[in-house]
């Protein structure tokens, strides 16, 4: 049998790091190859496994190795508090593309245009699995795979096809970008196939991602408040769109 250290050591450099038990069962339940995965408390994590998810119960008992504590925390660069990390497999870039290129669309994709901030990239794809969205693409330098976006993905970057993408090759669809200037969300009934498109952090939306959309779409939101998180716009939408 191979060493899980030894098999932890090969894949660092490639695989996707699932931090803490959370990231983990999100992984397995949506279908990760998880290879090598560790827990400074076997029976501990076993017993939250049974109380928090027993559809993975079995899985995780197949899985995991129990290290000392002192190794755990050499794995990752910061323990999580149920301390179990594993690593996954990143999905392949041509199965996702084949995803979010696949018509007709029966939920939006959501797009990131250059965002600047990891954490709200993380919660933007934790959102997206949750509302059962086709994907998220990020246009711009972050890498929305970093390990402090899946940390903040809750493990849900296997939920959902979640991509870097420039803007020519966005997937085809109506391109709805959301800014405080344009039309009330509320008198209108997003499309499944529509493309949402959100502005950065400190920016807004590029004159690229603006000259593309076909329609500008402003949140409801008091004079005087100048915008909303992203992430937060992100929700509004994704619910919006499921609401109606
Ligand atoms: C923090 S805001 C960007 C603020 C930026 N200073 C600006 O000029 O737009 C990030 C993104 O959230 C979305 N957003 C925030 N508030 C919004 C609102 N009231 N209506 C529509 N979109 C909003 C937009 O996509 C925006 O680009």
């Amino acid at each position: 049998m191979t060493d899980p250290l030894d098999h932890w050591a090969r894949l660092a450099g490639s695989a996707v790091l699932l931090d803490g038990f959370h990231a983990l069962k999100h992984a397995l339940r949506f279908g990760a190859e998880v290879p090598v995965a560790v827990t400074a408390d076997r029976a501990a994590t076993l017993a939250l496994a049974a109380e928090l998810a027993p559809d993975v119960r079995e899985a995780l008992a197949a899985l995991l190795t129990e290290v000392p504590a002192q190794t755990y925390a050499s794995l990752v660069p910061r323990p999580h508090p149920t301390a179990v990390a594993a690593l996954a497999v990143r999905p392949s870039r041509a199965a996702n593309l084949r995803e979010l290129a696949r018509v007709p669309r029966t939920a939006p994709v959501v797009v990131l245009d250059e965002p600047r901030n990891l954490g709200n990239a993380g919660a933007v794809i934790r959102l997206a699995a949750g509302f059962g969205a086709t994907g998220v693409i990020t246009t711009g330098t972050l890498d929305p795979w970093h390990p402090t976006v899946v940390r903040g993905g809750a493990g849900l970057h296997f939920a959902t096809a979640v991509e870097r993408l420039t803007l020519p090759e966005l997937p085809e669809g109506p391109l709805y970008a959301l800014d405080p200037e344009g039309e009330d969300i509320r008198g209108l009934k997003l499309p499944d196939d529509a493309i949402l498109a959100f502005g950065s952090e400190r920016t807004g939306l590029s004159a690229g991602l603006r000259a593309r959309a076909d329609h500008l779409l402003r949140l409801p939101m008091r004079p005087q408040v100048s915008s909303y998180n992203l992430a937060t716009s992100v929700a509004m939408t994704l619910y919006h769109w499921s609401a109606l």
